[in-house]
């Protein structure tokens, strides 16, 4: 049998019905860049998350960076967050101009330790990046807290939770901003690259209109910007997938549930610890060997067996060839459990299109694997 790592074309034959009428929409609108089906999707995906604004953008790194200078932060400024997560995390910062501060990640969810950032702060910083890696929040509620304190910005980095909660918060609603990222593989992907910010503050939104628009909001009247804009015609596909994210994010959880039985057994491997309370939307099921050297067989392993498994991510951030490319880095404590994490992960097929033979296939393999350890 062969397991996908992705099921896109699965999704979209699922919703080619509602995906192609509103493609047809925009086509025959003569509307393309800036048009109402953008604003449309943006009124949706502002009323989805429970806030006031939501601005698309061209991928969810502009959203990150885009964000960091509407706030103007830039050269001379630091920013903390923690270095296993997707590159386009700390690369924001660096095109800000900002200096990236790497904290460790918790043992446990991977996600930034709310207990390192203290040590880090510095009259410098001016923001948190806590990213909501692989669909679980951060604890926004320790971070929020050390940023009152301290009286810094956050910026969730968003691009993987899509649709998870906190138990007491929503993604987006304890901080000055929300990133998204729709690149095709996320739980709301376009058949593209896109992005948003979502907010509560009416700045922030006016400033990223315009900042997106070469710094435009009206014909003819620029100040310095870029173009970073989200296509109407993803803005149609996007809209379409909305109305299903949280029945794809509960089928996502139902294939998470079912992993974490059938390998509650295996002793070579640690599972995804969802917080209690928490809504996780399993972006990615990443479980950990218990030992690195375990890794790479473990890979080949499944790979060899028709299993697309992956690696996210296998090399962390401070640890890339030729890092920090002459660019404001500065680390804060060991790194131990971020680096563990990128010793030991493996990403198991994950989507809500998946079937429960190829999960059970999945699940037999990885316990014969672990079986044939000593
Ligand atoms: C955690 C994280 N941050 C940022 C990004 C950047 O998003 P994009 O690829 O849309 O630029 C991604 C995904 O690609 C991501 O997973």
């Amino acid at each position: 049998m062969k397991v996908e790592f992705y099921g896109h074309v699965r999704q979209y034959r699922n919703l080619q019905r509602q995906i192609d009428a509103n493609l047809q929409q925009v086509l025959l609108s003569g509307q393309y860049v800036m048009g109402p089906m953008l604003k449309r999707f943006e009124e949706e995906l502002a009323h989805y998350h429970g806030m006031k604004y939501a601005v698309g953008v061209g991928n969810g790194t502009d959203a990150i960076w885009l964000t960091l200078m509407a706030f103007d932060i830039g050269p001379g400024d630091e920013v903390i967050t923690h270095p296993n997560t997707f590159f386009a995390t700390a690369e924001a910062v660096w095109i800000a101009g900002a200096t990236v501060v790497f904290v460790d990640c918790d043992p446990k969810t991977k996600c930034i330790d709310p207990a390192k950032i203290e040590a880090a702060i510095t009259s410098k910083t001016k923001a948190i990046v806590p990213v909501h890696l692989y669909g679980q929040c951060a604890d926004m509620i320790a971070i929020r807290k050390t940023a009152d304190k301290n009286k810094l910005r956050v910026i969730e980095d968003n691009a993987q939770g899509i649709g998870a909660n906190g138990g007491s918060f929503k993604a987006g609603e304890l901080s000055d901003a929300a990133t998204i990222s729709f690149i095709i593989q996320k739980n709301l992907g376009t058949f593209g690259d896109g992005g948003a910010v979502v907010t509560n503050n009416p700045e922030l939104d006016a400033r990223l209109r315009k900042l997106r628009n070469h710094g435009s909001n009206a014909r003819n009247v620029h100040s310095f910007g870029f173009n970073s804009r989200l296509d109407d015609l993803h803005a149609g596909i996007l809209s379409a997938k909305l109305a299903r994210l949280d029945a794809g994010n509960d089928l996502r959880r139902h294939w998470a549930t079912r992993y974490s039985a059938g390998l509650k057994e295996c002793r070579n491997l640690d599972l995804p610890v969802e917080r209690s309370g928490y809504r996780h939307v399993f972006h990615l099921y990443v479980i950990e060997t218990k030992k690195p050297e375990q890794r790479d067989p473990f890979l080949k392993y499944l790979n060899d067996a028709g299993i697309d498994a992956k690696t996210h991510y296998s090399i962390a951030i401070h640890q890339q060839a030729g890092y920090p490319w002459g660019k404001g880095a500065r680390v804060v404590g060991p790194l131990t459990n971020a680096e563990r994490n990128a010793a030991c992960c493996i990403s198991l097929p994950m989507f809500p299109e998946l079937t429960t033979d190829e999960v059970d296939y999945v699940i037999a393999k990885v316990v014969e694997w672990d079986r044939a350890q000593s």
